[in-house]
């Protein structure tokens, strides 16, 4: 059992998973949380539940508080199944609860769990009571799923920001303070690369929605809330939604079969550095797609190498063009690079998945055998 007041009569009541390695197909070194909050007013509410296996953390929580019969409401800020796989279960034991969601939730809530909940269905602008607290509903579709929403709780000046914001940390801490700026941006980095980083336009609209509102708490639905550090962290979201990047950041990105390629990242590299950039380098042989994107996230220069194999690029970076292309930075200067034996595709397949992402496009750099 594992609980703690965040504000006045609101707890966080939901589960670590420190052991989680593997977020679908996103690497979670640190393992995670699915976080959940129960607001004990005249009225009880649950915000968000936990992944499925976690259901019995969830309830032993609530139950070291009040018994969950006495739930009135569960707002469901995502239907992505971390954050509603003990919804079946819960509304079971909460038999008076209703759930509060987007129409976009209540459609999925139904396909995907083939169950009949009681809905309430709110939209931008409305509200809920509780009784001393009330709830402002901020539909956030495309941050990151059409279901997504936030939940303001005016009173506290608290934001249930659900995805947004989130960092995979599976520490037992609750507060940003309890990790530190420099922990937290990494995280916080690292999670909006590999989660947040295609809905630029949608996070720009929902934190213009925000501002000149007072806020003291962030609560995501990962990772710890964010008291200390809202202004540094929104005002990175702010520069991470509209693309900015830092001018001398550069990652190459590359796999090589008898050392060619290799060869020519280290020329890029060498020439990259005399320039004045900031390089960061990948052989990706031995290094996940994920652990690339946060040094994508701010770099202005993409250079991504891989051989011919077969008339394709290695199948390491093929899973990097597929996974980058999903994430879709945009507006990066890039060149491709690659060695060949004789027809020489590789290059070419690299270029066009940077055109598809609006890169900006170097000469390439093709060597026949080696440079
Ligand atoms: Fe943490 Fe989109 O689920």
């Amino acid at each position: 059992m594992s609980y703690k007041q965040i504000a006045p009569n609101i707890y966080a009541v939901g589960a670590f998973d420190p052991d989680i390695r593997n977020f679908h197909g996103y690497l979670t070194p640190h393992g995670s949380t699915y976080n959940a909050y129960l607001i004990l007013d005249d009225k009880k509410c649950l915000v968000d539940t936990v992944k499925r296996p976690f259901t019995v953390d969830l309830i032993d929580n609530i139950r070291a508080l009040i018994p969950l019969e006495e739930i009135d409401y569960i707002v469901c800020n995502h239907i992505e199944p971390d954050h509603s796989g003990a919804l079946p279960t819960i509304a079971q034991l909460c038999p008076k609860a209703t759930v509060v969601c987007t129409t976009a939730a209540e459609k999925g809530l139904r396909a995907y769990y083939k169950a009949d909940f009681r809905f309430q269905i709110v939209g931008a602008g409305d509200t809920l009571s509780l009784g001393q607290k009330t709830l402002h509903f901020f539909p956030m579709p495309m941050v990151h799923w059409p279901d997504s929403m936030s939940t303001y709780v005016a009173e506290d000046a608290l934001l249930f920001s659900n995805d947004a914001f989130g960092q995979h940390i599976g520490r037992p801490a609750y507060f940003d303070s309890e990790l530190g700026w420099e922990i937290l941006l990494e995280r916080a980095t690292d999670y909006y690369a590999n989660i947040v980083l295609p809905f630029g336009m949608p996070v720009s609209r929902i934190l213009g929605q925000l501002q000149g509102k007072p806020l003291s708490l962030i609560a995501p639905s990962h990772g710890v809330c964010i008291k200390d550090n809202i202004a540094p962290l929104v005002e990175k979201y702010n520069q991470w939604a509209t693309g900015v990047t830092d001018p001398k950041k550069a990652v190459i990105a590359f796999d090589t079969m008898w050392g060619a390629t290799k060869s020519m990242a280290e020329e890029i590299e060498y020439s990259l550095r005399q320039k004045g950039y900031e390089v960061t380098m990948f052989h990706m042989s031995a290094t996940h797609v994920s652990t690339v994107m946060a040094s994508v996230l701010d770099a202005s220069y993409i250079a991504l190498g891989s051989p011919t194999l077969n008339k394709q690029v290695m199948p390491t970076m093929a899973a990097l063009l597929s996974y980058m292309k999903g994430l879709a930075p945009k507006k990066r200067l890039g060149r491709a690079f690659g060695a060949y034996g004789w027809s020489g595709e590789s290059v070419g397949q690299i270029e066009t998945m940077m055109q598809e992402l609006d890169f900006t496009l170097e000469t390439p750099l093709k060597a026949l055998w080696r440079q």
